[in-house]
């Protein structure tokens, strides 16, 4: 099979490397991927979003199986546009169509969806300016701290946690009239604060079986100890130590299967990863939000505990024959840390030389923002490289990551110190 993959990230690389071990890979392409992914296949600059550049290369290279990394162009419909040509209709392309991409791009028709198929969830209502009074009641009803979301794709940063009911208000109000948040803005969903322990589970979905990948846990904040802003995630660790047996199996009989039920009830068809935010409260799982895709660090603690052939779960995916295949998923624990630019989540600088890191022994390096430059490896964006490794136990993950993450150089380079640390005694304790 000839595959392409969609996206620049560390999560493509992680795609990348995998695929590229694959007995029915033939030619990989990645567009338009980085410094990484060129180790295990062909980039070419093509943007993920350029769907007429996309289509030239799907068919110049004939293309059977397209992966796509990242929402934007699954939201933009990605999937839709192959179906409707005609050159391209045979094509598998593992990601849903833009209407159950909504799971992810709007906040308003995932809280509905949950909503009609009696999926745990924080209570919520959905305001746009003509009700704002509404909105400001509805947050004189709710207790501290306030949860306020953009409806829309903000880039990750349309969630605002508030705990005074005056600033809460003028959130709301800065949400809908300033447009702060551009037009994912124009609604805003006010939801109950749920208290617990977050962690993700990724489904893969033909649209009629599924299969559950490893749970991670994503650190998203930029300073040790949850603090500071967020950022796309600094570190991973999977599997989840409290994600029990007990716990997934209520993931699964609460969430996974009337999630696919659902979908397939409204008959909208979902074929690809579904990222399944999740709280911990007390126990018992609430849905925080849907993806449309694989997380960012995420993946790259994921993908390295599947022991099956990766590229045959996709293309049976493509096939809907998912239910005849088998997963199998690795024992061994799995720590990702994120070395990113100085600066980050801000602004960050850009083009520093990256040394060292082809001297990692014992992890895996994933690079999140790397460009190539003549002999050089240049950083190209405020995630940069991913580091993960495999151990028996949570401790011998980490300390190899850390190893590395210290060998690996670049001026302005930071990481979390403390990625895993706060799972130390849950490891234990299920022991
Ligand atoms: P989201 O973009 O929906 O994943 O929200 C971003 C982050 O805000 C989540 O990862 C949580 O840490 C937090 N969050 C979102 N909704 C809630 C909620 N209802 N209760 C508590 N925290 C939340
Ligand atoms: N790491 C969180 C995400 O990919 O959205």
């Amino acid at each position: 099979m000839n595959v392409l993959i969609l996206g620049s990230g560390g999560r493509e690389h992680a795609f990348a490397w995998k695929i590229s071990q694959s007995k029915l890979l033939n030619q990989l392409f990645i567009a338009p991927g980085n410094a990484g992914t060129a180790q295990h296949g062909t980039n070419v600059a093509v943007d993920e979003s350029d769907f007429e550049g996309i289509k030239n290369l799907v068919l110049e290279k004939q293309i059977d199986l397209v992966v796509v990394g990242p929402e934007v162009p699954l939201v933009k419909g990605i999937h839709d546009f192959f179906k409707a040509d005609e050159a391209l209709q045979k094509v598998a392309v593992i990601g849903p169509k833009m209407e159950a991409a909504q799971l992810e791009g709007s906040k308003d028709f995932s809280k509905k969806f949950m909503l009609r198929h009696n999926i745990p969830t924080a209570a919520y209502q959905t305001f746009v300016s003509q009700n704002i009074a509404e909105g400001y009641e509805f947050l004189e009803k709710l207790t501290p701290p306030f949860v306020l979301k953009a409806d829309g794709l903000a880039a990750g940063k349309g969630v605002v946690i508030l705990n005074d009911v005056h600033e809460a208000k003028r959130e709301l109000h800065d949400m809908l009239f300033t447009h702060k948040f551009g037009n994912a803005g124009s609604r805003v969903v006010i939801e109950e604060f749920l208290k617990g322990i977050e962690l993700s589970v990724f489904v893969l979905t033909d649209g009629i079986s599924y299969k559950i990948l490893p749970s991670a846990k994503d650190y998203k904040r930029i300073g040790e100890g949850d603090t500071g802003p967020n950022t796309g995630g600094m570190g991973a660790i999977s599997p989840v130590p409290f994600a029990n047996e007990e716990f997934m199996k209520k993931v699964e009989q609460r969430i996974v299967i009337p999630t696919i039920k659902g979908l397939k009830r409204e008959k909208i068809q979902y074929q690809g990863f579904i990222f399944i935010g999740l709280m911990n409260v007390d126990g018992e799982p609430f849905v925080i939000e849907y993806n449309c895709r694989m997380g960012d660090p995420e993946t790259e603690a994921v993908i390295p505990r599947i022991e099956s052939d990766f590229l045959e779960l996709l293309q049976a995916v493509g096939n809907q024959s998912l239910h005849e295949m088998e997963l199998t998923i690795s024992n061994q624990i799995a720590a990702t840390v994120m070395l990113v630019s100085e600066g980050y989540p801000g602004n960050y600088t850009k083009g520093k030389k990256i040394s060292k890191f082809l001297e990692v022994k014992e992890s895996l390096v994933f690079h999140a923002g790397t460009k190539q430059s003549g002999e050089e490896v240049l950083s190209n964006g405020g995630r940069v490289m991913a580091v993960t490794s495999l151990g028996n136990t949570i401790e011998e993950a980490l300390q190899k990551s850390f190893t590395n993450a210290r060998l690996i150089d670049f001026d302005g380079k930071y990481y979390r110190k403390d990625i895993g640390t706060d799972l130390l005694l849950f490891f234990h304790a299920v022991r």
